[in-house]
């Protein structure tokens, strides 16, 4: 059995994984009308992983005997000024998950839920892996400012991801 406040958390956690996959597909189809082919392909993977990220905490509510709730996802943004903008914006979503995923390791901690810490663990390794993925790009697309041969080689870099 599960704790209400784990519960509550856990389906919070689903919609906004599921929202990261909206964001990063949103991201993706902008990169591609933009003919970022590169910077598309890394977003739209990123889409997918958020998606077994969010089916992680579906499977896990269920087996522990909660109630998945599923509440709407909201829209995201659709327009981007750079792929600078666009990647900063992923390295403070991803800084954003992070903070989502400490609060609930914590509540589980405070509630001695030991289930839900090791299976919290995945994802706070997963999270230090997710913001130095798009941490790292942020800082090569800083490097490289408005050089168009440099950002075409990131964006060929970012097709073989
Ligand atoms: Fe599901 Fe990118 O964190």
């Amino acid at each position: 059995m599960i704790g209400k406040k784990m519960e509550e958390l856990i389906n919070t956690q689903i919609n906004a994984e599921m929202y990261s996959a909206y964001l990063y597909l949103s991201m993706s189809s902008w990169c591609s009308q933009h003919t970022w082919n590169g910077f598309a392909h890394w977003l739209r993977l990123q889409a997918q992983e958020e998606l077994t990220h969010a089916m992680k905490f579906y499977d896990y509510l269920n087996e522990r005997g909660g109630i998945v709730t599923l509440p709407a996802i909201d829209a995201p943004k659709a327009e981007w000024r750079d792929v600078l903008e666009l990647f900063k914006e992923v390295y403070a979503h991803e800084q954003k998950v992070t903070g989502m995923i400490n609060a609930m390791m914590a509540e589980a901690i405070k509630q001695k839920d030991y289930a839900a810490e090791i299976m919290l663990q995945w994802f706070v390794s997963e999270q230090v892996e997710e913001e130095a993925n798009a941490s790292e790009i942020v800082v090569k697309l800083e490097k490289i400012g408005p050089s168009a041969g440099g950002l075409f080689q990131i964006d060929h870099q970012l097709e073989k991801r």
